[in-house]
This record gives structure tokens, sequence and C-alpha cells, in this order.
């Protein structure tokens, strides 16, 4: 009965954003969600972004049908482009089977579906490890579809950068043919991403292990500003001939938040039988989709679809990439460079060294917390900050902040 159902907690990131928009000081910054903030602190709506909106609007023959439920195939196919590249053997091998979903969240929850039904060793589910820390969301993902979480060490507190070493030792203690949640680029939350160097040796590791690579992939074009170098990894794991799972965005890098565009990959390995196992998988991804959302959401799909498909609107859309991440890194220097101007203790390179939307500061939760009662600065807990949420205006603010707070 009702009666029983406990109290839960407020999502923390929602809960923060809540906060911040019911606080009316003048000074406030938000630092919490992950979502791009231009230089006067809104939400920018790509100018690519608005024409192919305009195009669709424009489209005498647009109706409100229902997709298929694998999505729209004109999207999911350049979306799968776009992470293993235009010529990769596998497309040509029909080893990839596409699926849109309800942007990252629903493609990692799919593949967590997938996984739990269909990916047992000797009839037991296998466990999913989970870098420390990763994006919280990631474990009730996971826990929620039944399979069991656990982690690998992935943050060195010391060095605020990647702690490889544990990593691997962690990979090679793993039971054989684990599932291992590695995020493709841009880091969430800490900003800080393997070398090519290092994803070579993890994915040594893995291979040595049969362990089962998901990538989540939610910031494509944001870690370096371009498309092919953030997928580098997802590349390279293909090259190597794993099977592997993808959860892809399209939130943060179209600027689609709220339309929940994604799309979820399942790459197979190469084989005699890799198409028609391909096929068997698209076939249980379809009646998982059919069961859960019964057909994804179009306005996104299309949105993104336009773009994708079209010559200019792609270099476009490259073009506001850069703009997004360029202003991101301008904000990591300007941040670095007032801390270390005002001699703020502690070093301070790990904000330029860390990549993508968020910098992982080292602040403790004791500071997080006076920062927001005391200056109106909203972060996590886990000292974790947005940066796209810092701007010419606020980023001195905020650097004094923190200089005062640490200090004390
Ligand atoms: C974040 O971590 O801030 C974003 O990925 C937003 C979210 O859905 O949690």
């Amino acid at each position: 009965p009702a009666e029983a159902v406990p109290q839960a907690p407020e999502d923390p990131l929602f809960g923060l954003m809540r906060a911040y928009r019911a606080d009316d000081s003048p000074d406030k910054v938000d630092l919490g969600i992950g979502a791009y903030r231009d230089d006067n602190a809104k939400p920018w709506v790509l100018p690519v972004v608005k024409k192919a909106d305009e195009i669709l609007r424009n489209d005498p023959n647009l109706n409100h049908e229902y997709l298929p439920i694998a999505g729209l195939a004109s999207f999911t196919n350049k979306a799968g482009e776009l992470l293993l590249g235009p010529s990769s053997p596998a497309f040509e091998e029909k080893r990839v089977s596409s699926t849109q979903t309800i942007s990252g969240t629903g493609a990692v929850h799919l593949g967590a579906l997938f996984l739990a039904k269909f990916y047992k060793v000797n009839g037991a589910s296998r466990t999913v490890y989970l870098s420390n820390p990763t994006w919280a969301n990631h474990n009730q993902i996971f826990t929620n579809v039944g399979l069991s979480i656990t982690t690998y060490p992935y943050f060195d507190k010391k060095t605020k950068g990647l702690d490889i070493e544990g990593m691997k030792r962690a990979l090679a203690d793993a039971p054989e043919r684990s599932i291992i949640l590695l995020h493709a680029c841009a880091h969430n939350p800490t900003g800080v991403d393997p070398t090519e160097e290092q994803w070579r040796e993890i994915a040594d590791v893995m291979a040595a292990k049969k362990h089962f690579p998901f990538f989540d992939c939610a910031y494509q074009g944001f870690a370096s500003g371009d498309l092919d170098r953030d997928a580098d990894a997802i590349r390279y794991f293909v090259e190597k001939g794993f099977e592997l799972l993808i959860a892809q965005s399209f939130a943060k890098n179209f600027g689609l938040y709220g339309e929940r565009a994604g799309c979820f990959h399942y790459v197979a390995p190469p084989s005699p039988q890799a198409a028609e196992i391909t096929t068997r998988v698209a076939s249980q991804l379809a009646i998982l989709q059919r069961s859960e959302i019964s057909n994804p959401p179009i306005y996104g799909a299309r949105i993104a679809s336009t773009v994708l498909n079209d010559k200019a609107l792609f270099e476009e859309w490259k073009e506001n990439l850069r703009t997004m991440s360029g202003r991101i890194l301008t904000m990591r220097k300007a941040l670095r460079t007032k801390l270390e101007e005002l001699g703020t203790p502690g070093t301070w390179n790990h904000i330029t060294d860390q990549i993508g939307m968020f910098s992982f500061t080292g602040l403790s939760e004791t500071q997080v917390l006076r920062l927001r009662e005391e200056f109106h600065v909203y972060m996590t807990k886990n000292g974790r900050i947005s940066m796209a949420g810092l701007n010419t205006r606020n980023v001195e603010y905020f650097a004094k902040a923190v200089d005062k707070i640490v200090r004390e």
C-alpha cells in the first residue's frame, strides 16, 4: 500500500537548480547543472539550431506522426557516423545498431536494461564498474534495472588528475567480462580525461580481461572543440575489435537540453556472424524500447538531423561548438589567473588542465556550503563547477569568494 512509501530525498542537482532560482541576490552565480550559458549567464540557442528550426517550421509537409520504434533513421545513422567516423568498417560490415533514445539518460537506461536482460555469464548478471567519482545518475540508472554496481579509482585527489595506475589495477582485478562504464570525453564530474596513451593502456587491460565497454558520450565537441578528436577513444576501442555499447547525448553539443535527443548504439565485434548478431540485438532493443517509450520524441531529432545531413549547416554547427568550447577555455584561463594573482593557497593548474563542461575544484563540502550561504554561489557538494556558469562579469567575484573561503 502507498502508506508504506518512504519519502525520497530531492535530486541533488535539480534541488540546487531550484535553490538557485529561488535566491534573489543580484550576485548569485549558478555553477550547478551542466548546461551552457553565454557571457550574460543566459541559455544560448545555437544559431545553427535556429536555422534548422526555421527550415522545419517552413516545411509544408511536416506532420506529427509517430516515428518508427528505433527512431528517425536520418538522425540515428548520422549520429553513429559522428561517433565512429563515416568510413568505419563497422558500418560496411553491418555491425552497428542505432536506436534513438530519450537523450543520453535514456540511452544509458536502454543499455542497462539490455545488459540486465541479456548479458549474463553462467546465468548471472555482471557487475557494472563506474569511475569514482561519476555522474550521480549512473548509480541509480544501473541499480534501477537490478544490476549491481561498484567503482574503479579514477580521480587522484593529490594531483587532481587521473589515477591511471589505480584504475588499471582495479580493471585487472575485476572478474572477467565485467561491464566497464567509461566517459568518452569530458569526464563528468572531474573534467579529467585519459591521454591517448592511457586510453591504449586501458584498452589493453580490458581486452586481456574480456571486459565489456559501455561508453557514455555526452560532450562530443565540448572537450576539445573538435568532434573527431572527442570520439578518439571510442574509435580506438572499435578498431581494437571490442563488442561495445555507446550512449550518446545531443543535449549539450546542440543545446537541445529539453528536447531529449539522444541515441544508443550497439557495435558487434568483427566476425562472420556480426551482421546477424546485430540484427538480433536490434530486434530485442526494439521490444525493450516499445515497452518503455513506444517510440522516441521527434522534434529534437529532426533539428539534429537537419544539421547533420546538410554540409553547410554541419560546418556552422562546428563553428558554434568552437564558440562554446572556446568561451569555456577562456573562463578556465581567467579563473586560474585570478586565483594565482590573489595568491589563493593551493595550486590551480588543474583548472586549465581539466577539460569540458566541468572543473573539479578540490573544494571541500564545507567550503562549498559556505560559498553558497555567504556568496550565493551554487555548485555541487563534491566541489564540481560548471565552467559555463562563469563569465567576464562574475569570474572575479567567484575567484575572490574562493580565495576568502580557502584562507579561513
Ligand atoms: C550534469 O551533470 O550537470 C548534467 O549532466 C545534467 C544532468 O542531467 O545531471
